[in-house]
């Protein structure tokens, strides 16, 4: 029999995407593994149990993740999930491991092989694996839809026979990919749409799109791109600069959608409350960095909040997850053209090269240990006592055969 690739439900309440899709399950097949997908696993994302049957997959239970000699999920496992992997298992996942060591370390002690997606590194080979693009784009381009969504006014400029409709102004703050799909999403749409960014790079592209490119463009600006193509962090000077120019800015506009990011970082605070307050009631500003600290001040994590001044700020977790159909899909290859890097062809099987860049670059657990040079603080954790590591039973629990009081938890969603 060959080896086993699992797919299961996501437990996270939030979660509408899967780890597979039928096309990927039947390219799973001829790499050699047996497929088995949890029921219901698709379903947020359109994709019925019978149509993985049809392309080969077995429809199975949580519990099948037992037998799995490769685990591919949306999001990092729980401790209910690890519990049930066996040593040895790759696990591969959006795994967001930044603050949260412990959960690094649990994973390591689990014994798996745990590699984190977002960090595949930004080379050609591995733009088919690029989770972060192919879900930022996909989250840039719902980002418009949700702030349209809210808009009372329509978009386009409409010339009609009873008077003409102004088109809306549309301000994208941060043009890495989210931002350049919402630029693009919202000129279709018809809006007036300008943008700004730290990196000088992106100057031309926003223009390429038809768009107006705003931003202080010192000599801090020049040199605020890094080596590996991200933002850095800008100095205070520079934030005040910023925030002079597009304060005047965001008074006129109806929608700002807002994505900056900085790696390792929190989002940095682009609108302040006297900037949502400048606003005219009505409008909308969709915040894309909720999740990481925010870039507007008032935002709320999964929260849609109106001003005392009447403008809308969106603040809606797991945005590609809001068009879970096509991330799945796109999500799916990713992760299968990873995996596909990762296996023997001949033999039909795991064979991991550990020298592989890619590898390198995302393997967080391996053999029992934390292996990523950035989680020394988790490592340390995979060798303290249980009590320092916040755990009761962990060592014990690695190999141990399954308590009924483990089953129960992982029944009621475990401690998800
Ligand atoms: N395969 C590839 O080669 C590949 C694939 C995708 C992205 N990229 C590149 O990676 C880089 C990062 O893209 P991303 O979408 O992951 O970015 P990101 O999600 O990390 O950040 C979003 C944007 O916010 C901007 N930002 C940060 N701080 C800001 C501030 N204070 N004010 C305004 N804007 C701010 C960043 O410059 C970035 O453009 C880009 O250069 C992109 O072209 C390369």
């Amino acid at each position: 029999m060959g080896q086993t690739v699992f797919v299961p439900k996501e437990i996270d309440a939030n979660e509408t995407r899967v780890a597979a899709s039928p096309d990927t399950a039947k390219r799973l097949k001829g790499l050699g593994f047996d497929v088995i997908v949890e029921a219901g696993a698709g379903a947020a994302s359109r994709i019925v149990d019978e149509d993985y049957a049809k392309a080969g997959a077995t429809i199975g239970k949580a519990a099948d993740a037992g037998s799995a000699d490769v685990i591919l999920k949306v999001r990092r496992p729980t401790d209910a999930e690890i519990k049930r992997y066996k040593p040895g298992a790759a696990v591969i996942a959006t795994m967001d491991p930044y603050g949260n060591d412990a959960a690094v370390a649990a994973m390591a002690r689990a014994g798996v092989t745990a590699f984190a997606m977002e960090f595949m590194p930004r080379i050609t080979r591995a733009q088919v694996m690029d989770v972060l693009s192919s879900q930022a784009n996909l989250a840039g381009y719902q980002a418009v839809i949700d702030g349209a969504a809210e808009y009372d006014r329509a978009l386009p400029m409409m010339m009609t026979a009873a008077g003409t409709v102004p088109a809306a102004k549309l301000f994208v703050m941060g043009v890495g990919v989210a931002g350049l799909q919402a630029i693009a999403t919202a000129r279709r749409l018809g809006a007036i749409v300008t943008a700004t960014d730290v990196r000088p790079a992106v100057k031309e592209q926003v223009q390429s799109l038809g768009a107006k490119f705003l931003a202080v463009e010192d000599e801090e600006f020049k040199a605020a791109e890094t080596a590996g193509g991200y933002a850095k962090e800008m100095s205070k000077a520079y934030q005040a600069k910023q925030a002079a120019l597009t304060a005047e800015h965001i008074a006129k506009q109806d929608i700002v959608i807002t994505t900056a990011l900085i790696p390792g970082r929190p989002a940095p605070k682009l609108v302040s409350a006297e900037m949502v307050a400048s606003m005219k009631p009505g409008s909308v500003i969709v915040d894309l960095a909720v999740e990481r600290g925010g870039n507007v001040d008032g935002a709320v994590p999964g929260k849609v909040v109106t001003t005392g001044n009447g403008v809308k700020i969106i603040g809606h977790l797991n945005v590609p997850g809001r068009v879970a159909a096509s991330a799945s899909l796109l999500y799916a290859r990713n992760l299968f053209a990873f995996l596909e890097t990762l296996v023997d062809k001949a033999k039909k099987e795991l064979a991991i090269n550990r020298d592989d860049e890619l590898v390198k670059a995302t393997m967080l657990t391996d053999a029992g240990k934390v292996v990523h040079a950035n989680f020394a603080a988790a490592a340390a954790l995979v060798d303290a006592s249980p009590a320092e590591a916040g755990e009761d039973d962990a060592p014990a629990r690695k190999r141990a055969p399954r308590k009924a009081a483990d089953k129960t938890a992982d029944k009621a969603g475990g401690d998800a």
